[in-house]
């Protein structure tokens, strides 16, 4: 299939656009390159560095499904310009799925997030259960997947919403819980916990891969919203796990963040998907590229460090 993957140079896109050249199709990466772009050269990928705000300058013709990656990705970079990530998450979203419906495109697959719930207290997070964004950033994944919705009678939409997502990528992600756990646990012998009792989803970023290319196959047979997340369990349980593999010091500290949030993702596993790795096996892989070096602890590492540092806002 010919297919365009926005956020293709991204922690999780790197690996899905790998992926799916590995599976034979033809792949347009449209990515901003904030985070660089750590991609290899393929004869069947396409590279275009452009913002997804910029819908016209992103070709379609032939285009069969988009994957739609390229968003301000979390929390703390949505503060920084609110604006932009509104137009980047929202409008821009829009837009590409208008030019794709007049572009004949069949299918479209949104990352939006796990956290568009906000805090519940129901032990099962489902699909059906409200929304309560906190933030911007839950809030533009709220209303981009309203926004997509919207759209269904004319395309596929399928929106996917994912838990905190850890493993290696050739863009190495460090803010996001359990990589940045690991490691800390490397480079310090000490983990610094914030609280430690919040609840949070995960899923490992090769499940994650899994779960696009899942639905890619699907197609019109599977659309709608589902939760991706699999590991409901603490900061705590996740630093306990990380001390298992690479020996350190926990020390819990005072948290201003004390939301709790579990995922069901049994309507995910009912169209046949089936997860295959878990935290541990993440923390393995972190722990095994940061000992070889294929890793390293840097800024770009980072969303917010490197936003701050390579845009004007
Ligand atoms: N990583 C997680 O834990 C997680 C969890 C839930 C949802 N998600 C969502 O999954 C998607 C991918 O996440 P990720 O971890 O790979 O994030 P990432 O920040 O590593 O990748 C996002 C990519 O999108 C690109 N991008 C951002 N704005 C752009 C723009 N205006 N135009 C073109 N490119 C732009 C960036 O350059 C970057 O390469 C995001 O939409 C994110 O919100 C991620």
């Amino acid at each position: 299939m010919k297919l365009l993957v926005t956020g293709g140079c991204g922690f999780v896109g790197s690996n899905l656009t790998q992926r799916l050249l590995d599976d034979g199709h033809q792949v347009i990466v449209v990515d901003a390159q904030w985070f660089g772009n750590f991609l290899a050269d393929h004869e069947n990928l396409t590279v275009i560095r452009e913002d997804v705000r910029n819908a016209e300058a992103i070709p379609l013709e032939g285009v069969e499904a988009i994957l739609h990656l390229a968003n301000v990705a979390n929390d703390p970079c949505s503060d920084l310009n609110p604006k932009l990530s509104w137009e980047v998450n929202v409008l821009a979203t829009m837009q590409l799925v208008e030019r794709a419906i007049a572009c004949g495109v069949k299918q479209f697959i949104y990352a939006s997030s796990g956290s568009v719930y906000g805090v519940k207290d129901e032990p099962q997070v489902t699909e059906d259960l409200s929304l309560v964004p906190i933030t911007d950033y839950n809030k533009t994944k709220m209303i981009s997947e309203r926004v997509l919705l919207s759209y269904q009678d004319r395309i596929t939409i399928q929106c996917i919403r994912p838990a905190t997502v850890c493993g290696v990528s050739p863009r190495m992600r460090l803010d996001l819980s359990v990589n940045m756990l690991t490691v800390q646990a490397l480079k310090n012998g000490r983990i610094t916990v914030f609280g430690g009792e919040q609840t949070r989803p995960n899923i490992t970023i090769m499940d994650m891969v899994e779960v696009y290319c899942h639905f890619l196959k699907l197609g019109a047979s599977a659309p709608g919203i589902y939760n991706a997340g699999f590991e409901n369990i603490t900061i705590m349980d996740i630093a306990r796990m990380v001390t298992e593999i690479v020996p350190a010091e926990i020390v819990v500290t005072a948290s201003n963040d004390p939301r709790s949030y579990r995922q069901n993702s049994d309507k995910l596993l009912a169209t046949g998907f089936v997860p295959k790795y878990g935290v541990a096996d993440a923390i393995r892989m972190v722990t095994e590229a940061y000992r070889s070096g294929a890793i390293a602890d840097d800024e770009g590492c980072y969303n917010i460090k490197a936003m701050k540092k390579n845009l004007e806002f």
